[in-house]
C-alpha cells in the first residue's frame, strides 16, 4: 500500500472543496467532473483530497444510514482518482453538530465509521481516511483525544490496513499538536492545517467575523517568511519525534489577497514543506481559494506554478 511507516506518498495534493462537503453537491456552486480529475493528474499533483458531508446525508438514529446516492458519488469520485494513480483523502467535513456535542454525537460519528470502513476495506492502499475536519469548539483536545481510538477502533475492525490521518484539536492547528494523543498504531499519518497569518490568507473571507478589516493586508518580507519556517519545522520536528509521517492537510490563501500574493505565499509556504520532506494538499481546486477557474476551464497559472513548478524559492 501506499504507505510505509515513517514516510508516506502523499505528496502534492489538492482539495475538491466545496463540492461533496456542501449540504448538497452544488449548493456552493461547484460540482465534480471527471475531467477535473484529469486536470489534477495533467498538472503533476499526487493526491486529491475529498472533503464529504456525511451528517447531511444519513439517518438521525441508529444504524445512521447513510444514503446511498452519496456513497455511489464517493464511490465514482475515488475511482476516478485511482484509475489515474492518485491517492485520494477522504474525511469528514462540516460535522457542526460533533464539535457542538461530542458525547451526544458520538454514537453518529461511529455508525458514520463503520458504515464507510465496511464498504471501502478490500479498496487499494491509496485510499486514505481523515478522520475528522478540524475538530473544535466543544470538541476540545481532551475530547478529541478519548474520540480518536474510539472511532480507530471502528476502522480498525473492518480494514486494519487503511492509512488513517488525524489532525490536533483547534482546527488542526500547528499550537495544538502538543495536546494531541496518538494512539498505539503504525497506519496513522498526522495531519495540520496551515493559513498562516489568518489576516493575510483569510481577508475579505466573508465566513471571518471582521476579516473585512483586514483587506489590504500584504506578507512575504523575511520576518513574514520566517514565521513560516519556523511554524512548518516546529510542526514537522514534533511528528519526527513520534516517527509519524506530516501530511499539511490544507493550506490556501482566499481569493481577496490578489493572484500575485497569494502566488507568493502559496510557492513559499509548499517550498518550506517540501524542503521539510512535508506532503501536502492545497485548499481548494475550483472555488473560492480556487487553482483552477472552472468558468474558464483553466488552471489559475501562477498558483498551479506555485503549486508544482519548479520552485525556486528566491523568486517566490
Ligand atoms: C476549512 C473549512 C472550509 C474553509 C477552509 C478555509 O476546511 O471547512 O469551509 O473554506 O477551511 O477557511
Amino acid at each position: 500500500m501506499a504507505f510505509d511507516g515513517m514516510s508516506c506518498r502523499l505528496g502534492r495534493g489538492i482539495s475538491f472543496g466545496n463540492a461533496l462537503d456542501a449540504p448538497r453537491e452544488g449548493d456552493a456552486g461547484f460540482r465534480l467532473h471527471e475531467r477535473y480529475f484529469a486536470e489534477v493528474r495533467d498538472a503533476g499533483f499526487d493526491t486529491v483530497r475529498l472533503p464529504v458531508r456525511w451528517s447531511a446525508h444519513a439517518g438521525g438514529s441508529s444504524p445512521y444510514t447513510i444514503s446511498p446516492a452519496l456513497f455511489e458519488r464517493v464511490d465514482w469520485a475515488i475511482g476516478e482518482a485511482l484509475r489515474r494513480d492518485l491517492n485520494i483523502v477522504l474525511n469528514v467535513h462540516h460535522y457542526d453538530e460533533l464539535n457542538d456535542a461530542p458525547r451526544g454525537q458520538r454514537p453518529r460519528f461511529l455508525g458514520l465509521w463503520r458504515q464507510i470502513a465496511a464498504r471501502y476495506a478490500g479498496w487499494p492502499g491509496r485510499l486514505y481516511f481523515e478522520l475528522l475536519n478540524e475538530p473544535r469548539g466543544a470538541m476540545t483536545a481532551g475530547a478529541w483525544n478519548e474520540l480518536i481510538p474510539l472511532a480507530l477502533a471502528v476502522i480498525r475492525e473492518r480494514d486494519p490496513g487503511r492509512a488513517v490521518i488525524v489532525g490536533p484539536a483547534r482546527m488542526n492547528d500547528i499550537g495544538a499538536l502538543p495536546e494531541l494523543e496518538l494512539p498505539d498504531d503504525d497506519r496513522l499519518v498526522v495531519t495540520v492545517h496551515y493559513y498562516a497569518p489568518l489576516e493575510f490568507t483569510h481577508q475579505g473571507a466573508p465566513w471571518r467575523a471582521g476579516a473585512d478589516q483586514w483587506l489590504g493586508t500584504t506578507w512575504g518580507d523575511d520576518a513574514d517568511r520566517r514565521a513560516v519556517s519556523d511554524d512548518l519545522a516546529r510542526a514537522a520536528s514534533w511528528a519526527a519525534a513520534r516517527g509519524r509521517p506530516l501530511f499539511i492537510g490544507e493550506f490556501g490563501c482566499y481569493e481577496r489577497a490578489g493572484l500575485a500574493a497569494r502566488e507568493q505565499w502559496t510557492r513559499f509556504v509548499r517550498l518550506e514543506a517540501e524542503r521539510l520532506g512535508l506532503s501536502w494538499c492545497y485548499w481548494e481546486f475550483g472555488t473560492d481559494f480556487g487553482a483552477f477557474d472552472p468558468a474558464r476551464n483553466s488552471w489559475r497559472e501562477p498558483l498551479r506554478d506555485a503549486l508544482t513548478g519548479d520552485g525556486n524559492p528566491l523568486a517566490g
